[in-house]
């Protein structure tokens, strides 16, 4: 996964290179109980934490399409109803994936997948799946973001659930930023706040539903670029055709 997040990086950060300080703040998380976000999942590879995932319901999980790029099943599971990302909890084999027929794995568009679970999560205050947004909040708008991902960039992951809360940042402005980006991405920034390597995959809340999936960015906590996120409200006729077919 990393290597799509390095390619976009790259491109964009060979603009701005030489003439901006590389930002080495952390991404300003503090712990979170698994209970106040209980739509965190782990995804695990080869039992290991690589990527998060989103409940959507009790046998199917939300994620980033670059996050599952393999078709071998075998080497997926999932964690759920756990703060720690390598112990407690729920692990749950899974049955199929379906990535988005349209993600496009340099550029990262239309970077979401749905995974369905081999046996149903018991679901309870730990495991809880939260509905998806029907339209995209307005610039400035607050969103809480959480994960097990790095906690600044090139910096080590954390073994607890952190959480941050950073701002929507209005599309216009973030293509700014990028030179690019399209439809199916929502941005989202704030000063020394972020998500980071490790954190795809994973929720963007706004008002208790799902607004993004943790998908890229340029670094960590970058003061000019923010992080980027698949639109759900976009993305959302897709999830519920796709959800018949997974
Ligand atoms: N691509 C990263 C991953 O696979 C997520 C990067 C998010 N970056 C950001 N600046 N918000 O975990």
């Amino acid at each position: 996964m990393f290597i799509q997040c390095i390619f976009l990086i790259s491109s964009a950060a060979l603009i701005f290179a030489g003439s901006i300080s590389i930002s080495e703040r952390i991404v300003g998380g503090q712990p979170a109980n698994i209970s106040e976000v209980p739509w965190q999942v782990s995804l695990l590879e080869r039992g290991k934490h690589d990527c998060g995932a989103v409940i959507f319901s009790d046998e199917i999980v939300i994620t980033a399409a670059h996050c599952v790029e393999s078709n071998n099943l075998e080497e997926y599971s999932v964690r759920v109803g756990s703060s720690k990302s390598n112990q407690g909890g729920q692990v749950v084999q899974i049955s199929n994936i379906i990535r988005h027929e349209n993600y496009h794995y340099i550029y990262l568009l239309n970077d979401i997948a749905l995974i369905r679970l081999k046996t149903k999560l018991q679901l309870g205050d730990n495991v809880r799946p939260i509905p998806l947004a029907d339209r995209a909040p307005a610039g400035g708008t607050p969103a809480l973001v959480s994960g097990w991902g790095r906690i600044k960039h090139k910096g080590p992951s954390s073994e607890d659930l952190l959480k941050t809360t950073v701002n929507i940042v209005d599309w216009n402005v973030c293509r700014r930023s990028y030179g690019y980006i399209s439809k199916d991405q929502i941005c989202a920034a704030a000063s020394g706040k972020d998500s980071c390597q490790g954190d795809s995959g994973g929720p963007l809340v706004v008002d208790g539903k799902l607004v993004g999936i943790v998908s890229t960015g340029n670094e960590c906590a970058h003061p000019y670029f923010p992080g980027i996120y698949a639109n759900v409200a976009v993305l959302k006729p897709w999830i519920e055709n796709a959800i018949k077919f997974v």
